[in-house]
């Protein structure tokens, strides 16, 4: 809805009544349509201000209404009609004018903004572009390259950059609506002519043709497939180069083709997906909103490898005191100038004082005694973590949760340790902590929904993704990956090779191919966990391919073997030209490596295909999925999607595995299983999961109703 008064004599004032964000949805669009017909013709009023209740100007368009039947008034012609009024129009942008939102404030004849103010045109992260006109009118007031790189980014700028861009006339730091009534009054009777941006001609620009040309390459190589940011490229384009209504149509005509798109379909369901994890829940009951987060002032971090300094430097960042403890000399001397070095980059880029004051490094594990809450990040070791956990059961002082940031032990074992298991949770951050987004908090059936509460706010103040899962080997991210891993392998053995499984899965999306990543992370990581669960045989020369009853490829120990531990080694899967080099080049001993080993195996190299490996790979991972469903350890298939989209690199325009098997069909997912299964029945992962049956047995349904079957399912059990 929108309200309208008249204020200060002579302005109509207009304020967007949709809470919490004032979308602008049919009754919105419907209202903003009447009051502002309202306010241009009543004589009294010389000048309209538009603004949003409660200190936010409007967040777009409604997302919940996409893919409905779409009433009320359209946008475009509404805009519009605003833009062609006779009296000035201005809006007054408190908190964050986005998509729709902006493109309103676009025919608008002036904008001003409260400081703390963001503006964007966010809808290509949801698989769109903005089409009310946002592509022609933003390059027709900021510049062709300017409105490209927010158009296509989806970037949200702040007001002092939006000033400075041009999107905005002014900033206050005062009350917007008072500033912008103040400013409607001065402007009313001005001409408006220079005002409407439609009318503008598009700034000129030298040598558009390379500028498009080398914009294009870029999106496409960063999008990984996604037709949005193409599509905003291409709108831009006529921006550029056509008289505005034919830009209009234009742009009409490329977001149609987007709006029914899949992609689309998947980027909205992420938006809704991040935003539900947050509701978490546990078996027992506890949910997110009857559970109390205990503040945290003070927290601390124990051992300072890689995984620690990321945690130590994004826990100070958020403004929190953190206590660095590291018992090696070296390591300690090494962490606190990395560290150091990690806050002032950061600080760099973000335009802020690095807060290093806001750390005391420390030897001693007694310096934790005083914190809240402490993140343990030592080697991955039971033996050693056990101690640890120990000893903080006895230094903190009462009521300090204790998280583990393994990244697949067992969270309840460590939690025995303890005197209060109740306060023990996993923080699983993923490397580089202070970069990745992604966080499982991992609760045992001990932890309390006290303690999952503070590890989810905490890990949320930190600006993670952060998603509750149940506690089983590899929790939800590397318990899924296993299969995937291993199909991999298999693949190799059975006639691929690095490079073709590499590609198809970049293809699909991915930043990074199995093996290019595995490159990157180290092989030796593996083999060490390998070996600690006895699977690899030591220098055997010609190791069994079955191990505990099912296929196994020791492909990977056998690298390892050899010293080929990756990037670090400039020799892995690939080839680099120097230790630590990035450019994984193709490795011809490799190829003979396989081929022999292929021959002493008596394996027949089969021509394997793109289409193959996308079905064994992403199956198995997704028929994983589907167990961890079953299992309870993920609430419903939203949690696993953003794991999947924030933690692993999963095309986020392809939603997440569990809705791409949606999106693929239930049915088809579970027919290629059946089938892989059949022909390898030695790897278990490849028997469909009963879930799955379930599902397809129930028609498939659409994957938010998922969570509807499996109350159904656990509660027959
Ligand atoms: N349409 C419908 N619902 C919306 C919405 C929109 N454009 N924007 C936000 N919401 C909903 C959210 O789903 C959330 O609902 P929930 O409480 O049921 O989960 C609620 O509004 C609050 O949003 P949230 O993102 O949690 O709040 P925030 O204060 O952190 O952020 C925004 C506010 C506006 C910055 C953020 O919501 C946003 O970026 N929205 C999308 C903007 C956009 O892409 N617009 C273009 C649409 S084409
Ligand atoms: P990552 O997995 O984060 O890359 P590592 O496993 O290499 O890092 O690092 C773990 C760190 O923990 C090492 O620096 C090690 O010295 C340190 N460490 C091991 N035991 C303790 C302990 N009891 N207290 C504090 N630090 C420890």
């Amino acid at each position: 809805m929108a309200q309208y008064s008249r204020v200060s004599g002579a302005i109509g004032l207009i304020t967007l009544q949709n809470p919490p964000v004032n979308a602008l949805s049919a009754a919105v669009r419907q209202g903003i349509v009447d009051t502002v017909k309202r306010a241009l013709s009543d004589p009294k009023v010389n000048s309209v201000v538009i603004c949003g209740q409660n200190g936010i100007f409007c967040g777009g368009a409604d997302i919940k209404e996409f893919g409905k039947n779409m009433s009320g008034p359209p946008l475009v012609p509404m805009i519009h009609a605003i833009e062609a009024a006779n009296k000035p129009v201005v809006a007054a942008i408190e908190g964050s004018a986005l998509g729709g939102g902006l493109e309103l404030a676009l025919g608008c004849h002036y904008r001003i903004a409260h400081s703390k103010a963001r503006l964007g045109l966010p809808e290509v992260s949801l698989g769109l572009l903005p089409a009310a006109g946002g592509t022609q009118r933003l390059p027709r007031l900021i510049g062709v390259p300017a409105a490209l790189e927010l158009i296509t980014t989806g970037r949200h700028v702040t007001a002092a950059e939006a000033l400075q861009l041009g999107v905005v006339d002014m900033v206050t730091d005062h009350s917007t609506v008072d500033a912008a009534i103040k400013f409607a009054l001065n402007v009313a009777g001005k001409p408006l002519d220079g005002r409407r941006i439609s009318t503008y001609p598009c700034p000129r620009q030298s040598d558009l043709d390379s500028l498009f040309e080398e914009v294009m390459q870029k999106v496409r190589k960063s999008a990984r497939g996604a037709i949005a940011p193409v599509a905003c490229v291409q709108a831009v384009r006529a921006a550029a180069t056509q008289p505005y209504l034919q830009g209009m149509e234009r742009e009409k005509e490329l977001m149609a083709t987007l709006f029914t798109s899949g992609q689309a379909r998947a980027l909205q369901y992420c938006f809704f997906a991040q935003r539900a994890v947050g509701r978490w829940s546990m078996p027992s009951g506890a949910r997110w909103d009857t559970s109390k987060a205990r503040p945290v002032h003070k927290a601390a971090v124990i051992g300072l490898g890689t995984m620690g300094r990321g945690i130590t430097v994004a826990l100070a960042q958020t403004g929190l005191s953190v206590v660095a403890v590291e018992t090696q000399e070296k390591q300690f001397m090494e962490a606190k100038q990395a560290v150091s070095g990690m806050l002032e980059r950061g600080a760099k880029r973000r335009g802020v004082a690095p807060a290093l004051d806001k750390i005391s490094y420390s030897r001693d594990i007694q310096a934790v005694a005083d914190v809240d809450l402490v993140i343990e990040a030592v080697f991955e070791d039971m033996a050693l973590k056990k101690t640890v956990f120990q000893q903080l059961s006895a230094v903190c002082k009462p009521g300090t949760f204790l998280c583990t940031n393994t990244s697949g032990l067992d969270v309840d074992h460590l939690a025995s340790q303890t005197r209060n298991p109740e306060l023990v949770v996993g923080m699983h951050f993923f490397a580089p902590a202070h970069v990745m987004k992604l966080l499982e908090v991992v609760y045992g059936p001990q932890s309390s929904p006290q303690a999952v509460a503070t590890a989810m706010q905490l890990g949320k103040k930190m600006g993670k993704v952060s998603v509750a899962v149940g506690n089983c080997q590899g929790f939800v991210g590397n318990r899924m990956l296993k299969p995937y891993l291993e199909q991999a392998l298999f693949l190799l053995e059975e006639g691929a090779t690095p490079e073709l499984v590499d590609r198809a899965l970049e293809e699909f999306g991915f930043p990074m191919g199995v093996f290019r990543m595995s490159d990157l992370s180290g092989l030796d990581v593996g083999w060490r966990v390998r070996k600690g669960d006895g699977l690899v045989e030591p220098g055997s020369g010609q190791p069994a391919r079955i191990r505990k009853g099912r296929r196994y490829s020791p492909l990977g120990d056998l690298l390892c073997e050899q010293g080929r531990f990756g990037q670090k080694t400039g020799r892995g899967w690939y080839q680099y030209d120097k230790p630590g080099s990035r450019v994984a080049k193709s490795d011809p001993w490799l190829h003979n490596f396989l081929e022999e080993y292929r021959a002493r195996h008596g394996l027949v190299a089969h021509r394997i295909d793109h289409q193959e490996v996308l079905e064994r790979c992403l199956y198995a991972l997704i028929n994983e999925g589907f167990r961890i469903l079953e299992d309870g350890i993920a609430a419903g298939p939203e949690d696993i999607d953003i794991i999947y989209v924030f933690g692993y690199g999963w095309p986020r325009h392809r939603g997440g595995p569990m809705f791409y098997a949606g999106m693929v069909g239930l049915a088809k997912v579970l027919e290629r299983l059946e089938h892989y299964h059949h022909a390898h029945p030695d790897v278990p992962y490849l028997q469909p999961c009963s879930l799955l049956r379930r599902l397809v047995a129930s028609g498939s349904p659409p994957v938010h109703s998922w969570r509807e079957v499996i109350k159904k399912l656990h509660s027959q059990l």
